[in-house]
C-alpha cells in the first residue's frame, strides 16, 4: 500500500469481527515499526501485547471501573478543557460517533453502554499497551516519541488490513492493568492500542470525520 493511501484511509475502529489476531502479524507489525524517530534514538517506549483470557478479564475489569464511577487516577495527565476550536472538534468528533449509533443527545442510558462498551475497549481480541519507564526524566519528550511509534503501529496495522483505535480510556484506570502485567508498577502507562479486523458494515466505523484546513494550522514565515 502506497504511504499516502494508509495516511488517508487510516481511522479509528470501534467494532470488529471476532477473529483473533495472528501472533506472527503483531510482531512483524511491532518490529518494523521499531524504525520509528525517538530523542536521541533513546527509544523510550515498551509494549505488552495482551490477548486472550487476560485481556477478557481487563475488558471486563475496566468496564467495571467505569461503572463504579471511581475517581480516575491516569499515570498521564488527560485533558479537561481546551480552547474553544479544539473544543468544538472535540464535541463535533463525539456527536457524529453517537449519531452513527442512532444515539440521541438525551439518550443517557445508550450513551452510558457506549461509554461502557469503550472502557471494554470494543471488545478487540488484541491490545497493545505504551508505556514508558516511571524513571523517564523527560516525560514529554518519551510521550511524543510514544506518539510517533503509535502512529507508525496504526499505519502497518492498516496496511495489513488491520483496524485499531487509539484509546485513552484504555490507561485511565492504570491500577486495574498493571495488576494484570508483569512489572506494570515500574512503568507509566501512556496510551492502548486496540487492534483487529475492521467490521467494515458497522456505522461506528464509517462516520465522517473532519480535519482543520491548511489555514486553521499553517502559518507561513517567508
Ligand atoms: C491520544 C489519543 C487518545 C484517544 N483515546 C480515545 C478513546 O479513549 N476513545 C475513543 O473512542 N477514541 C480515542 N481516540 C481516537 C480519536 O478519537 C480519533 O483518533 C480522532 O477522533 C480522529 O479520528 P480518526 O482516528 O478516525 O481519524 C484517541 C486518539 C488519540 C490520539
Amino acid at each position: 500500500m502506497e504511504l499516502r493511501q494508509a495516511v488517508q484511509e487510516r481511522r479509528s475502529i470501534r467494532r470488529f469481527k471476532p477473529d483473533p489476531v495472528p501472533e506472527t502479524l503483531v510482531r512483524e507489525i511491532l518490529d518494523a515499526a521499531r524504525w520509528s524517530p525517538s530523542w536521541g534514538n533513546t527509544q523510550p517506549w515498551e509494549f505488552y501485547v495482551i490477548t486472550g483470557e487476560p485481556l477478557q478479564k481487563f475488558q471486563a475489569a475496566n468496564g467495571a471501573a467505569f461503572d463504579e464511577k471511581g475517581q480516575p487516577q491516569p499515570d498521564i495527565k488527560m485533558p479537561d478543557s481546551w480552547t474553544e476550536e479544539l473544543k468544538k472538534r472535540y464535541m463535533a468528533i463525539g456527536k457524529s460517533a453517537l449519531d452513527s449509533l442512532g444515539l440521541a443527545r438525551d439518550d443517557a442510558a445508550g450513551r452510558n453502554d457506549h461509554g461502557r462498551n469503550m472502557f471494554r475497549l470494543f471488545n478487540a481480541p488484541c491490545l497493545i499497551v505504551a508505556c514508558i519507564d516511571k524513571r523517564s526524566t523527560s516525560v514529554e519528550y518519551a510521550l511524543l516519541d510514544v506518539g510517533l511509534i503509535s502512529q507508525t503501529i496504526c499505519l502497518l496495522a492498516h496496511d495489513r488490513g488491520l483496524g485499531t483505535c487509539l484509546l485513552a480510556c484504555a490507561v485511565r484506570f492504570p491500577a486495574v492493568l498493571k495488576s494484570l502485567l508483569p512489572d506494570g508498577d515500574d512503568k507509566l502507562l501512556a496510551i492502548g492500542i486496540i487492534l483487529g479486523y475492521p467490521d467494515g458494515d458497522a456505522p461506528i466505523n464509517r462516520f465522517a470525520r473532519e480535519r482543520a484546513t491548511l489555514d486553521e494550522i499553517v502559518t507561513w514565515v517567508k
